[in-house]
Protein backbone atom coordinates (compact mmCIF):
# COMPACT_ATOMS: atom_id res chain seq x y z
CA UNK A 1 0.00 0.00 0.00
CA UNK A 2 1.36 3.66 -0.36
CA UNK A 3 0.45 6.82 0.96
CA UNK A 4 1.51 10.12 0.52
CA UNK A 5 3.41 12.21 2.72
CA UNK A 6 4.72 15.53 1.80
CA UNK A 7 6.09 14.52 -1.49
CA UNK A 8 7.50 11.41 -0.63
CA UNK A 9 5.85 8.16 -0.76
CA UNK A 10 5.59 5.04 1.33
CA UNK A 11 6.19 1.65 0.08
CA UNK A 12 5.56 -1.12 2.48
CA UNK A 13 6.30 -4.81 2.62
CA UNK A 14 8.82 -4.28 -0.86
CA UNK A 15 10.88 -7.10 -1.76
CA UNK A 16 14.66 -6.29 -2.79
CA UNK A 17 14.92 -7.88 -5.80
CA UNK A 18 18.30 -7.11 -7.28
CA UNK A 19 21.51 -5.77 -6.53
CA UNK A 20 21.97 -2.87 -9.60
CA UNK A 21 24.71 -0.40 -10.84
CA UNK A 22 26.92 1.46 -8.43
CA UNK A 23 26.34 -0.69 -5.45
CA UNK A 24 22.34 0.55 -4.94
CA UNK A 25 20.02 -2.31 -4.86
CA UNK A 26 16.60 -2.48 -6.56
CA UNK A 27 13.54 -3.08 -6.04
CA UNK A 28 9.78 -2.78 -8.28
CA UNK A 29 6.90 -0.47 -6.75
CA UNK A 30 3.81 -1.25 -6.90
CA UNK A 31 3.16 1.01 -9.86
CA UNK A 32 5.59 -0.82 -11.70
CA UNK A 33 8.40 1.89 -11.63
CA UNK A 34 12.11 0.91 -10.20
CA UNK A 35 13.13 1.78 -6.64
CA UNK A 36 16.86 2.25 -6.22
CA UNK A 37 17.42 1.53 -2.58
CA UNK A 38 21.02 1.66 -0.91
CA UNK A 39 22.34 -0.45 2.32
CA UNK A 40 19.77 -3.37 1.51
CA UNK A 41 20.41 -6.88 0.10
CA UNK A 42 18.50 -8.90 -2.93
CA UNK A 43 15.58 -11.18 -0.75
CA UNK A 44 15.42 -8.58 2.10
CA UNK A 45 11.60 -7.27 2.46
CA UNK A 46 11.42 -3.62 3.86
CA UNK A 47 9.41 -0.60 4.24
CA UNK A 48 10.70 2.06 1.40
CA UNK A 49 10.16 5.82 1.92
CA UNK A 50 11.03 7.97 -1.45
CA UNK A 51 13.04 11.23 -1.18
CA UNK A 52 13.61 11.31 -5.28
CA UNK A 53 10.92 10.45 -7.79
CA UNK A 54 11.33 10.47 -11.49
CA UNK A 55 9.82 9.31 -14.81
CA UNK A 56 10.73 5.86 -14.64
CA UNK A 57 11.85 5.35 -11.32
CA UNK A 58 12.12 6.20 -7.50
CA UNK A 59 14.78 6.30 -5.27
CA UNK A 60 14.37 5.92 -1.61
CA UNK A 61 15.93 4.55 1.65
CA UNK A 62 14.39 1.58 3.95
CA UNK A 63 12.95 2.79 7.23
CA UNK A 64 12.03 -0.75 7.73
CA UNK A 65 13.10 -4.01 7.39
CA UNK A 66 10.59 -6.64 7.82
CA UNK A 67 12.59 -9.76 7.04
CA UNK A 68 16.59 -9.95 6.48
CA UNK A 69 17.84 -11.85 3.13
CA UNK A 70 19.70 -14.81 3.51
CA UNK A 71 22.41 -13.52 1.49
CA UNK A 72 22.59 -10.86 4.35
CA UNK A 73 26.10 -11.29 6.61
CA UNK A 74 27.11 -8.69 9.32
CA UNK A 75 28.98 -5.97 8.09
CA UNK A 76 32.68 -5.69 9.93
CA UNK A 77 33.56 -2.51 9.50
CA UNK A 78 31.62 0.37 12.36
CA UNK A 79 31.64 2.68 9.74
CA UNK A 80 28.89 0.65 7.32
CA UNK A 81 26.44 2.99 6.05
CA UNK A 82 27.93 5.99 6.66
CA UNK A 83 30.99 5.60 4.88
CA UNK A 84 30.21 4.95 0.84
CA UNK A 85 33.46 3.09 0.80
CA UNK A 86 32.41 -0.80 1.15
CA UNK A 87 28.30 -0.73 -0.09
CA UNK A 88 28.24 -4.69 -0.10
CA UNK A 89 29.81 -5.29 3.15
CA UNK A 90 26.44 -6.64 4.11
CA UNK A 91 26.28 -9.24 1.72
CA UNK A 92 27.95 -12.20 1.73
CA UNK A 93 30.74 -12.94 -0.93
CA UNK A 94 29.49 -15.32 -2.75
CA UNK A 95 26.56 -13.19 -4.12
CA UNK A 96 29.13 -10.19 -4.34
CA UNK A 97 30.07 -12.13 -6.84
CA UNK A 98 27.17 -13.40 -8.41
CA UNK A 99 26.29 -9.65 -8.99
CA UNK A 100 29.49 -8.51 -10.58
CA UNK A 101 29.00 -11.39 -13.11
CA UNK A 102 25.59 -10.84 -13.95
CA UNK A 103 26.21 -7.34 -14.08
CA UNK A 104 28.97 -8.10 -16.93
CA UNK A 105 27.08 -10.17 -18.69
CA UNK A 106 23.94 -7.63 -18.85
CA UNK A 107 26.32 -4.99 -20.06
CA UNK A 108 27.95 -7.40 -23.05
CA UNK A 109 24.30 -8.56 -23.65
CA UNK A 110 22.72 -5.53 -23.95
CA UNK A 111 24.97 -2.90 -24.90
CA UNK A 112 27.34 -4.94 -26.82
CA UNK A 113 24.33 -7.31 -28.45
CA UNK A 114 27.17 -9.63 -29.76
CA UNK A 115 27.74 -13.54 -29.18
CA UNK A 116 28.89 -14.34 -26.26
CA UNK A 117 30.66 -17.83 -25.23
CA UNK A 118 29.88 -19.28 -21.62
CA UNK A 119 31.69 -16.81 -19.25
CA UNK A 120 34.81 -18.51 -17.47
CA UNK A 121 33.80 -18.30 -14.20
CA UNK A 122 34.74 -14.78 -11.87
CA UNK A 123 37.71 -14.83 -10.17
CA UNK A 124 36.83 -13.82 -6.79
CA UNK A 125 39.75 -12.38 -4.69
CA UNK A 126 41.30 -13.74 -1.92
CA UNK A 127 41.49 -11.68 0.23
CA UNK A 128 38.30 -10.08 0.65
CA UNK A 129 39.73 -7.26 3.53
CA UNK A 130 42.50 -5.78 4.01
CA UNK A 131 43.41 -5.67 0.26
CA UNK A 132 43.99 -2.27 -1.41
CA UNK A 133 47.84 -0.97 -1.30
CA UNK A 134 46.55 2.35 -1.29
CA UNK A 135 44.20 4.74 0.93
CA UNK A 136 43.89 8.17 0.70
CA UNK A 137 42.33 9.78 3.37
CA UNK A 138 41.23 13.84 3.91
CA UNK A 139 41.74 16.30 7.12
CA UNK A 140 38.65 18.57 8.23
CA UNK A 141 37.84 20.73 11.18
CA UNK A 142 34.29 19.89 10.61
CA UNK A 143 33.41 16.65 11.57
CA UNK A 144 30.75 14.83 9.88
CA UNK A 145 27.92 13.90 12.45
CA UNK A 146 25.83 10.50 12.17
CA UNK A 147 22.18 10.79 12.41
CA UNK A 148 23.01 8.75 15.25
CA UNK A 149 25.15 11.50 17.38
CA UNK A 150 22.74 14.23 16.15
CA UNK A 151 19.75 12.65 17.79
CA UNK A 152 21.77 11.54 20.88
CA UNK A 153 21.08 15.32 21.70
CA UNK A 154 24.59 15.82 23.19
CA UNK A 155 26.78 19.05 22.61
CA UNK A 156 29.51 17.62 20.22
CA UNK A 157 31.16 20.76 18.83
CA UNK A 158 33.36 21.51 16.02
CA UNK A 159 35.64 18.73 15.72
CA UNK A 160 38.61 17.59 13.70
CA UNK A 161 38.21 14.61 11.37
CA UNK A 162 40.82 12.56 9.74
CA UNK A 163 38.89 9.65 6.97
CA UNK A 164 36.75 9.75 3.92
CA UNK A 165 34.56 12.07 2.22
CA UNK A 166 30.57 11.56 2.51
CA UNK A 167 29.08 10.74 -0.69
CA UNK A 168 28.59 13.19 -2.73
CA UNK A 169 29.31 15.82 -0.52
CA UNK A 170 32.53 17.13 -1.18
CA UNK A 171 32.99 18.99 2.34
CA UNK A 172 32.05 16.44 4.59
CA UNK A 173 34.64 14.17 6.55
CA UNK A 174 33.76 11.01 8.14
CA UNK A 175 36.42 10.14 10.72
CA UNK A 176 37.65 6.48 10.51
CA UNK A 177 38.73 4.68 13.42
CA UNK A 178 39.21 1.84 11.74
CA UNK A 179 39.12 0.65 8.06
CA UNK A 180 39.30 -2.29 7.17
CA UNK A 181 40.64 -1.80 3.42
CA UNK A 182 44.81 -1.57 4.25
CA UNK A 183 46.72 -3.35 6.46
CA UNK A 184 48.31 -2.73 9.28
CA UNK A 185 49.83 -0.17 9.71
CA UNK A 186 48.00 2.04 8.09
CA UNK A 187 45.09 2.54 10.54
CA UNK A 188 47.36 3.23 13.37
CA UNK A 189 49.47 5.57 11.54
CA UNK A 190 46.20 7.71 10.22
CA UNK A 191 44.80 7.62 14.00
CA UNK A 192 48.20 8.74 15.22
CA UNK A 193 48.69 11.29 12.75
CA UNK A 194 44.92 12.65 13.79
CA UNK A 195 46.31 12.29 17.85
CA UNK A 196 49.44 14.28 17.45
CA UNK A 197 47.58 16.88 15.20
CA UNK A 198 45.63 17.43 17.72
CA UNK A 199 47.77 17.25 20.67
CA UNK A 200 49.69 20.03 18.95
CA UNK A 201 46.92 21.97 17.93
CA UNK A 202 48.00 21.85 14.44
CA UNK A 203 45.31 23.29 12.22
CA UNK A 204 42.59 21.08 10.03
CA UNK A 205 41.73 21.69 5.87
CA UNK A 206 38.18 23.90 6.39
CA UNK A 207 37.02 23.33 2.80
CA UNK A 208 34.88 26.26 2.49
CA UNK A 209 36.48 28.69 3.79
CA UNK A 210 40.19 27.24 2.55
CA UNK A 211 41.82 27.90 5.86
CA UNK A 212 43.74 24.65 8.15
CA UNK A 213 47.17 23.61 7.45
CA UNK A 214 46.44 19.73 7.20
CA UNK A 215 45.06 18.68 3.71
CA UNK A 216 45.14 14.79 2.72
CA UNK A 217 47.08 11.92 3.78
CA UNK A 218 48.23 8.99 1.48
CA UNK A 219 49.21 5.83 2.72
CA UNK A 220 50.80 3.29 0.12
CA UNK A 221 51.63 -0.27 1.18
CA UNK A 222 53.25 -2.98 -1.02
CA UNK A 223 53.80 -6.71 -0.74
CA UNK A 224 57.34 -6.12 -0.06
CA UNK A 225 56.53 -4.73 3.44
CA UNK A 226 57.66 -1.05 2.03
CA UNK A 227 55.54 1.89 3.43
CA UNK A 228 54.65 5.45 2.08
CA UNK A 229 53.29 8.36 3.56
CA UNK A 230 52.59 11.64 1.81
CA UNK A 231 50.92 14.30 3.71
CA UNK A 232 49.69 17.61 2.03
CA UNK A 233 49.83 20.50 3.80
CA UNK A 234 47.62 23.83 2.76
CA UNK A 235 50.46 26.36 3.04
CA UNK A 236 53.95 25.88 4.56
CA UNK A 237 54.88 26.14 8.04
CA UNK A 238 58.28 25.01 8.68
CA UNK A 239 57.81 24.61 12.18
CA UNK A 240 54.33 22.92 12.52
CA UNK A 241 55.49 20.60 9.08
CA UNK A 242 58.93 19.06 10.72
CA UNK A 243 56.91 19.16 13.91
CA UNK A 244 54.66 16.41 12.64
CA UNK A 245 57.09 14.65 9.69
CA UNK A 246 59.82 14.24 12.88
CA UNK A 247 57.23 12.69 14.97
CA UNK A 248 55.69 10.01 12.13
CA UNK A 249 59.61 9.21 11.31
CA UNK A 250 60.18 8.31 15.02
CA UNK A 251 56.94 6.58 15.57
CA UNK A 252 57.24 4.70 12.52
CA UNK A 253 60.73 3.83 11.69
CA UNK A 254 59.26 1.18 8.83
CA UNK A 255 58.03 4.02 6.81
CA UNK A 256 60.12 3.61 3.49
CA UNK A 257 59.22 7.01 1.86
CA UNK A 258 57.82 10.10 3.80
CA UNK A 259 56.59 12.96 1.35
CA UNK A 260 54.84 15.86 1.48
CA UNK A 261 53.47 18.57 -0.88
CA UNK A 262 52.42 21.98 -0.24
CA UNK A 263 49.09 22.72 -2.27
CA UNK A 264 48.00 25.83 -1.79
CA UNK A 265 45.31 25.09 -5.11
CA UNK A 266 41.27 25.61 -4.52
CA UNK A 267 41.49 21.58 -5.73
CA UNK A 268 43.57 18.91 -3.84
CA UNK A 269 44.80 16.97 -6.37
CA UNK A 270 48.61 16.10 -6.90
CA UNK A 271 49.34 15.77 -9.95
CA UNK A 272 50.66 19.23 -10.86
CA UNK A 273 52.55 19.47 -7.55
CA UNK A 274 55.92 19.12 -6.61
CA UNK A 275 56.22 15.81 -3.89
CA UNK A 276 59.01 17.03 -1.89
CA UNK A 277 60.91 14.18 -0.10
CA UNK A 278 61.57 13.96 3.93
CA UNK A 279 63.12 10.84 4.61
CA UNK A 280 63.74 7.77 3.38
CA UNK A 281 63.81 7.65 -0.69
CA UNK A 282 61.28 8.39 -3.42
CA UNK A 283 59.54 5.43 -4.12
CA UNK A 284 58.65 1.87 -2.66
CA UNK A 285 59.01 -1.17 -4.28
CA UNK A 286 56.44 -3.96 -5.29
CA UNK A 287 57.42 -7.01 -6.67
CA UNK A 288 55.54 -9.61 -8.81
CA UNK A 289 56.79 -12.89 -10.00
CA UNK A 290 60.42 -11.66 -9.24
CA UNK A 291 59.99 -8.33 -11.35
CA UNK A 292 60.48 -5.11 -9.37
CA UNK A 293 58.35 -2.09 -9.89
CA UNK A 294 59.17 1.03 -8.45
CA UNK A 295 55.90 3.15 -7.22
CA UNK A 296 56.44 7.21 -6.62
CA UNK A 297 53.39 9.36 -5.20
CA UNK A 298 51.44 9.72 -8.48
CA UNK A 299 52.59 6.25 -10.17
CA UNK A 300 49.44 4.50 -11.12
CA UNK A 301 49.55 0.63 -9.92
CA UNK A 302 46.80 -1.85 -9.61
CA UNK A 303 45.09 -1.20 -5.90
CA UNK A 304 44.89 -5.12 -4.99
CA UNK A 305 48.62 -6.39 -5.50
CA UNK A 306 47.80 -9.93 -5.12
CA UNK A 307 44.66 -10.01 -7.80
CA UNK A 308 46.64 -7.56 -9.79
CA UNK A 309 48.46 -10.72 -10.42
CA UNK A 310 45.97 -12.58 -11.00
CA UNK A 311 44.30 -10.16 -13.23
CA UNK A 312 47.60 -10.25 -15.05
CA UNK A 313 48.23 -14.51 -15.29
CA UNK A 314 44.92 -14.53 -17.40
CA UNK A 315 45.85 -11.45 -19.68
CA UNK A 316 49.03 -13.65 -20.62
CA UNK A 317 47.07 -17.12 -20.94
CA UNK A 318 44.24 -15.24 -23.22
CA UNK A 319 47.72 -13.64 -25.67
CA UNK A 320 48.41 -17.33 -26.16
CA UNK A 321 52.23 -16.34 -26.47
CA UNK A 322 54.71 -18.70 -28.23
CA UNK A 323 57.49 -16.49 -27.62
CA UNK A 324 57.63 -15.29 -31.10
CA UNK A 325 55.06 -12.56 -30.66
CA UNK A 326 55.24 -8.41 -31.03
CA UNK A 327 53.07 -7.53 -28.68
CA UNK A 328 50.99 -3.87 -28.30
CA UNK A 329 50.37 -3.19 -24.97
CA UNK A 330 48.26 -0.10 -24.88
CA UNK A 331 47.45 2.22 -21.93
CA UNK A 332 50.36 0.53 -20.31
CA UNK A 333 50.76 2.81 -17.00
CA UNK A 334 54.00 2.25 -15.76
CA UNK A 335 54.20 -0.77 -18.14
CA UNK A 336 53.58 -4.04 -15.74
CA UNK A 337 51.10 -5.81 -17.93
CA UNK A 338 54.14 -5.13 -20.95
CA UNK A 339 57.16 -6.35 -18.63
CA UNK A 340 54.81 -9.45 -17.02
CA UNK A 341 54.26 -10.72 -20.88
CA UNK A 342 57.78 -9.74 -22.04
CA UNK A 343 59.16 -13.45 -21.60
CA UNK A 344 57.07 -15.11 -23.56
CA UNK A 345 57.03 -12.47 -26.46
CA UNK A 346 59.81 -11.30 -28.90
CA UNK A 347 58.93 -7.43 -28.46
CA UNK A 348 56.79 -6.01 -26.46
CA UNK A 349 55.38 -2.04 -27.12
CA UNK A 350 53.63 0.10 -24.35
CA UNK A 351 51.52 3.46 -25.00
CA UNK A 352 50.66 5.43 -22.31
CA UNK A 353 49.46 9.67 -21.73
CA UNK A 354 51.30 9.98 -18.59
CA UNK A 355 54.96 10.93 -19.54
CA UNK A 356 55.70 10.19 -15.72
CA UNK A 357 54.56 7.10 -15.91
CA UNK A 358 56.09 5.91 -19.08
CA UNK A 359 59.66 7.78 -17.19
CA UNK A 360 58.50 4.80 -14.35
CA UNK A 361 58.41 1.89 -17.08
CA UNK A 362 61.20 2.58 -18.49
CA UNK A 363 63.44 2.32 -15.01
CA UNK A 364 61.23 -0.54 -13.93
CA UNK A 365 62.59 -2.64 -17.17
CA UNK A 366 65.67 -1.72 -16.74
CA UNK A 367 66.17 -2.37 -13.35
CA UNK A 368 64.59 -6.00 -14.19
CA UNK A 369 66.52 -6.46 -17.23
CA UNK A 370 64.26 -6.61 -19.83
CA UNK A 371 65.79 -5.53 -22.82
CA UNK A 372 62.82 -6.45 -25.29
CA UNK A 373 60.32 -3.78 -24.59
CA UNK A 374 59.46 -0.39 -25.64
CA UNK A 375 57.79 2.61 -24.48
CA UNK A 376 56.20 5.64 -25.91
CA UNK A 377 53.66 8.52 -24.22
CA UNK A 378 50.97 10.21 -26.03
CA UNK A 379 46.95 10.35 -26.44
CA UNK A 380 47.09 6.88 -27.73
CA UNK A 381 44.07 8.24 -30.33
CA UNK A 382 47.33 10.43 -32.21
CA UNK A 383 50.07 7.99 -30.94
CA UNK A 384 48.70 4.69 -32.43
CA UNK A 385 48.41 5.76 -36.24
CA UNK A 386 49.91 4.71 -39.60
CA UNK A 387 53.16 6.16 -39.29
CA UNK A 388 53.26 4.55 -35.72
CA UNK A 389 52.83 1.14 -37.05
CA UNK A 390 54.89 1.33 -40.18
CA UNK A 391 57.98 2.08 -37.41
CA UNK A 392 57.40 -0.72 -34.98
CA UNK A 393 55.64 -3.20 -37.07
CA UNK A 394 52.28 -4.90 -37.44
CA UNK A 395 51.89 -6.40 -33.87
CA UNK A 396 50.23 -10.48 -33.34
CA UNK A 397 48.78 -9.49 -30.56
CA UNK A 398 47.19 -6.10 -28.61
CA UNK A 399 46.66 -5.89 -25.21
CA UNK A 400 44.28 -3.14 -24.32
CA UNK A 401 43.94 -1.42 -20.49
CA UNK A 402 41.85 1.47 -21.09
CA UNK A 403 40.49 3.60 -18.35
CA UNK A 404 36.61 3.86 -17.41
CA UNK A 405 35.43 5.79 -20.36
CA UNK A 406 36.76 2.94 -22.69
CA UNK A 407 38.93 3.08 -26.13
CA UNK A 408 38.35 6.22 -28.32
CA UNK A 409 36.82 5.44 -31.44
CA UNK A 410 40.38 6.07 -33.60
CA UNK A 411 41.54 3.29 -31.38
CA UNK A 412 39.18 0.45 -31.74
CA UNK A 413 38.91 1.82 -35.96
CA UNK A 414 42.80 2.07 -35.68
CA UNK A 415 42.98 -2.04 -34.38
CA UNK A 416 40.08 -2.91 -37.04
CA UNK A 417 42.54 -1.59 -39.75
CA UNK A 418 45.74 -3.38 -38.47
CA UNK A 419 43.65 -6.22 -37.40
CA UNK A 420 46.21 -8.43 -35.02
CA UNK A 421 45.07 -11.85 -34.89
CA UNK A 422 44.28 -11.55 -31.16
CA UNK A 423 42.95 -8.68 -29.23
CA UNK A 424 43.06 -8.95 -25.24
CA UNK A 425 40.53 -6.42 -23.75
CA UNK A 426 41.08 -6.04 -19.63
CA UNK A 427 38.26 -3.64 -18.27
CA UNK A 428 37.11 -1.73 -15.07
CA UNK A 429 34.19 -0.59 -16.68
CA UNK A 430 32.06 -3.52 -18.58
CA UNK A 431 29.62 -0.80 -20.04
CA UNK A 432 32.16 0.88 -21.92
CA UNK A 433 33.89 -1.92 -22.78
CA UNK A 434 30.79 -3.37 -24.28
CA UNK A 435 30.15 -0.55 -26.91
CA UNK A 436 33.62 -1.12 -27.99
CA UNK A 437 33.07 -4.76 -28.23
CA UNK A 438 30.25 -3.86 -30.49
CA UNK A 439 32.32 -1.79 -32.83
CA UNK A 440 34.92 -4.99 -32.84
CA UNK A 441 32.10 -7.21 -34.14
CA UNK A 442 32.91 -6.67 -37.90
CA UNK A 443 35.73 -8.33 -37.75
CA UNK A 444 36.54 -10.11 -34.16
CA UNK A 445 34.74 -12.87 -32.33
CA UNK A 446 34.65 -12.98 -28.69
CA UNK A 447 36.07 -16.19 -27.66
CA UNK A 448 36.78 -16.14 -23.98
CA UNK A 449 35.40 -13.60 -20.82
CA UNK A 450 36.65 -13.74 -17.12
CA UNK A 451 34.97 -11.06 -14.39
CA UNK A 452 37.80 -10.73 -12.40
CA UNK A 453 37.01 -9.22 -9.04
CA UNK A 454 39.50 -6.72 -7.60
CA UNK A 455 37.36 -4.61 -5.37
CA UNK A 456 35.38 -6.80 -2.52
CA UNK A 457 32.89 -5.34 -0.71
CA UNK A 458 31.82 -3.03 -3.86
CA UNK A 459 30.30 -3.13 -6.60
CA UNK A 460 33.16 -2.77 -9.06
CA UNK A 461 34.35 -5.39 -11.75
CA UNK A 462 37.18 -5.60 -13.93
CA UNK A 463 36.72 -7.96 -16.98
CA UNK A 464 39.39 -9.50 -19.37
CA UNK A 465 37.90 -10.56 -22.80
CA UNK A 466 39.80 -12.69 -25.76
CA UNK A 467 38.85 -11.57 -28.91
CA UNK A 468 40.10 -13.57 -32.27
CA UNK A 469 39.68 -12.51 -36.04
CA UNK A 470 36.31 -14.20 -37.62
C1 LIG B 1 43.41 1.13 -16.25
S1 LIG B 1 44.95 1.95 -16.39
C2 LIG B 1 45.93 0.62 -16.98
C3 LIG B 1 47.32 0.58 -16.46
C4 LIG B 1 48.13 -0.67 -16.67
N1 LIG B 1 47.69 -1.50 -17.76
C5 LIG B 1 48.23 -1.45 -15.37
O1 LIG B 1 47.69 -2.56 -15.28
O2 LIG B 1 48.86 -0.95 -14.43
C6 LIG B 1 44.68 2.96 -17.79
C7 LIG B 1 45.87 3.78 -18.23
O3 LIG B 1 45.52 4.50 -19.40
C8 LIG B 1 46.15 5.78 -19.38
N2 LIG B 1 45.39 6.65 -20.29
C9 LIG B 1 44.22 7.27 -20.07
N3 LIG B 1 43.82 7.94 -21.16
C10 LIG B 1 44.75 7.74 -22.11
C11 LIG B 1 44.90 8.17 -23.46
N4 LIG B 1 43.97 8.95 -24.04
N5 LIG B 1 45.99 7.79 -24.15
C12 LIG B 1 46.91 6.99 -23.57
N6 LIG B 1 46.83 6.54 -22.29
C13 LIG B 1 45.77 6.91 -21.57
C14 LIG B 1 46.09 6.15 -17.92
O4 LIG B 1 47.07 7.12 -17.61
C15 LIG B 1 46.34 4.80 -17.22
O5 LIG B 1 47.71 4.61 -16.98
Amino acid sequence: MARKKTERIVFENVEVLDAGAKGVSVAKAPDGKVIFIPNVVPGDVVDVQTFKKRKAYYEGRATTIHKLSEHRIEPVCQHFGACGGCKWQNMKYSQQLFYKNQEVFNNLKRIGKIELPEFEPILGSEETLFYRNKMEFSFSNARWLTPEEISSGEEMGKENALGFHIPKMWDKILDIKKCHLQQDPSNEIRNEIRRFANENKLSFFNPREHEGLLRTLMIRTASTGEIMVMIQFFYDNKEERELLLDFLAERFPMITSLQYVINGKANDTIYDQDVVLYKGRDYILEEMEGLKFSINAKSFYQTNSAQAYELYKITREYAGLTGNELIYDLYTGTGTIAQFVSKQAKKVIGVEAVPEAIEDAKINAQRNNITNCDFFVGDMKNVFNDEFIATHGQPDVIITDPPRDGMHKDVVDMILKIAPKRVVYVSCNSATQARDLALMDVKYKVIKVRPVDMFPQTHHVENVVLLELK
